[in-house]
Parts: structure tokens; C-alpha cells; sequence
């Protein structure tokens, strides 16, 4: 099948007063009709950023550098605002990682429901909508003002409208149950992947939580410091991850922690990663080599995945 989403080459520079800050750099992908990518990886690692750029809605600050950001049929990065704006509307949706910055304030939650989908019946299709994400019982609220709801209700109020409301052909959904508890969390990936298997859409869903990017992903991308520096099917990531960094965050899953043993975590932090000349990760790598530190890796494949490593064979 062809893709319905074509990713070559992205990069995004922040221009900042301390200089630039490379957030996004080479990542290429393709996203088929239906799929849902899961993407992971700690904070600092671009994700939000990656998300960001292709709806083009990143801060005035930022550059992109891209080869291509093909849309079914179209190049994201030569397409009009206009024209950027209807895809938006119409088949592209975000759920953003913090849900009062895309609120106003000042205006009654109901009526920006309205705003986001017009046409909205009152009676039934704002129930269905609000039911489908735990909310029913926030009906008779709508009235009031985003402040008068807890952060995962109204988290929970844009996945509605981005995903059920809108049912877009892409659905790009950035830590969207990380607020909220584990009932409503499983409630709410259930939902995403109801509305794949009804309407189609496909979808990037980023996670810092590799169980919950587990739970919903065909695919998944491990993103290290701007890098995606594995791609896999799912299954294969969890049976053969290849880069050493996979293992790590693999290994340092609650679910696979044994009781008793201290819980294992990565050595080292990401900050300045992107500036070395070798690997990112060679500084906290427990396989490194000489040629890590002189040579950063290309994308090679092996077995199914797609990965930058030099040694992601020997070290099995
Ligand atoms: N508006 C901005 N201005 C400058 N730097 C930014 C901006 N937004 C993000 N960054 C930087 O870009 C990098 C990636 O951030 P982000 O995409 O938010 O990562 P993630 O979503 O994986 O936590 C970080 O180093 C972050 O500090
Ligand atoms: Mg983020």
C-alpha cells in the first residue's frame, strides 16, 4: 500500500539566545493507511517537535529543514497556509501534549466544542462524543470555564474532539493518557483503537511509557536526542531490540522489573547529545566502541528493524 504519510530527511532548529538547538535531526519514516506508529523516547528527545512540524504549527523561532513531508499526494512543506489550515481542520489532528495551551481561558468549554466541530447536535452527538471518553457526566457543565475542570478532563475533552469528533485520516496524539489514571488511560486507548479499526485513521502516538506505546503500536520509533535511532514492528522491537539504547529503556520497564531488585535505570542524561561529533548515545552506551565517538551512525537495516548503531549485530 502506498503511505499515506512520507517523512525524509526532517529537521528542526531552534534559534535561541544561548544559539541553536537541534531538536529534530534526519529522521525519515512512512506512515501506511491505518497504521499506527508509536513513538518513544525520553524527554528532550524531539518527539513533541517532530509532532509539531508536521501539522507546521512550530514557534517562529524554529527552521526546518526537510527533503520531503509527503501527505497523500501532497508536499506539507510547499502547500499554502490555506491550504495547511483545511488539512488541519479536515484530516489532520493533533492532540497536544498540554491541553490548556490550546484553550482559551476566557470562553465556556461548550462553546469551543463548537468551535472545533460545527454542526454539533446537542443531544446526541456531543453525548456519544463526551461518553466515548469517560466524560458523560460533565454534560451539564458545559457552561463553565476551563479552569472549573481537572487537567485529564479536559485532556480528555480535546481527544474527543481531535479523534472522534473529526475522525481524521492522521491522527497525531502526543502523550495523550500521560495525565490521566490507569482506568480512564485504558478506556482512552481503547477508544484510538476502535476509531483505526472504524474509520481507518492512522496514527503517531508518543509516549515516554514504552508498556503504554506497547499496547497500541504496529510499529514503533525509539527517538534519542533528535535521532530516530530504531524503527520496528512492535513485536520485534520487544523480541529483538537492537540499539543498545532500546535495551535500556526495555530493561528498564517496571513490568519486566523483578520485585526486590532495584529498579534499573539509563546512566547519564541526553542534554548536549546532539552536539557531539560521534553517537548521541556513545557517552551513556553499554556498548560502545572506538568508532562511536569519531563516526555517528547512518540507518542500516537489521533483521526488520531500521537502525543507527555501528555494532547493533555484535551486540545480541
Ligand atoms: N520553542 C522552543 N525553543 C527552543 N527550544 C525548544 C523549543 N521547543 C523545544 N525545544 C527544545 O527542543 C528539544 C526537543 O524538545 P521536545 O520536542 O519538546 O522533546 P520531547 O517532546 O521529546 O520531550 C529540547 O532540547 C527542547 O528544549
Ligand atoms: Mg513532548
Amino acid at each position: 500500500m502506498s503511505a499515506l504519510l512520507s517523512v525524509k530527511d526532517l529537521g528542526v532548529t531552534f534559534r535561541t539566545r544561548e544559539g541553536d538547538v537541534p531538536a529534530v535531526r534526519e529522521v525519515s519514516f512512512d506512515l501506511a493507511p491505518g497504521e499506527i506508529l508509536g513513538l518513544v523516547g525520553e524527554s528532550g528527545s524531539g518527539k513533541s517537535t517532530l509532532l509539531t512540524a508536521l501539522t507546521r504549527m512550530l514557534p517562529r523561532n524554529a527552521r526546518v529543514d526537510a527533503g520531503h513531508l509527503g501527505f497523500d499526494g501532497a508536499d506539507l512543506t510547499k502547500l499554502r497556509e490555506d491550504g495547511m489550515r483545511k488539512l488541519r481542520g479536515d484530516r489532520i489532528g493533533l492532540i497536544p501534549q498540554r491541553p490548556m495551551t490550546s484553550l482559551s481561558p476566557v470562553t465556556p468549554v461548550g462553546r469551543q466544542l463548537r468551535w472545533h466541530l460545527d454542526g454539533l447536535d446537542e443531544g446526541g452527538r456531543l453525548k456519544e462524543l463526551l461518553t466515548g471518553v469517560g466524560l458523560g457526566g460533565v454534560l451539564d457543565r458545559l457552561d463553565g470555564y476551563p479552569y472549573e475542570f481537572s487537567g485529564g478532563q479536559l485532556q480528555r475533552l480535546l481527544i474527543a474532539v481531535a479523534a472522534i469528533g473529526k475522525q481524521p485520516d492522521l491522527l497525531l496524539a502526543d502523550e495523550p493518557t500521560t495525565t490521566l489514571d490507569a482506568t480512564v488511560q485504558a478506556q482512552v486507548l481503547r477508544l484510538l483503537l476502535d476509531l483505526r479499526d472504524r474509520i481507518g485513521s492512522a496514527m503517531i502516538f508518543v509516549s515516554h511509557d514504552l508498556g503504554v506505546i506497547s499496547q497500541v503500536s504496529d510499529r514503533i520509533g525509539v527517538m534519542y536526542a533528535g535521532r530516530l535511532v530504531e524503527l520496528a514492528p512492535a513485536a520485534e522491537l520487544f523480541e529483538a531490540p537492537r540499539h543498545p539504547y532500546t535495551r535500556a529503556l526495555l530493561d528498564a520497564m517496571p513490568s519486566r522489573h523483578r520485585r526486590g531488585e532495584p529498579l534499573r535505570t539509563i546512566p547519564g542524561t541526553v542534554t548536549g547529545a546532539n552536539r557531539l561529533a560521534g553517537c548521541p548515545f556513545a557517552p551513556r552506551c553499554a556498548s560502545v566502541v572506538e568508532r562511536c565517538h569519531e563516526e555517528n551512525p547512518e540507518v542500516r537495516t537489521v533483521g526488520e528493524s531500521l537502525v543507527r548503531c555501528h555494532v547493533a549485530e555484535a551486540t545480541r
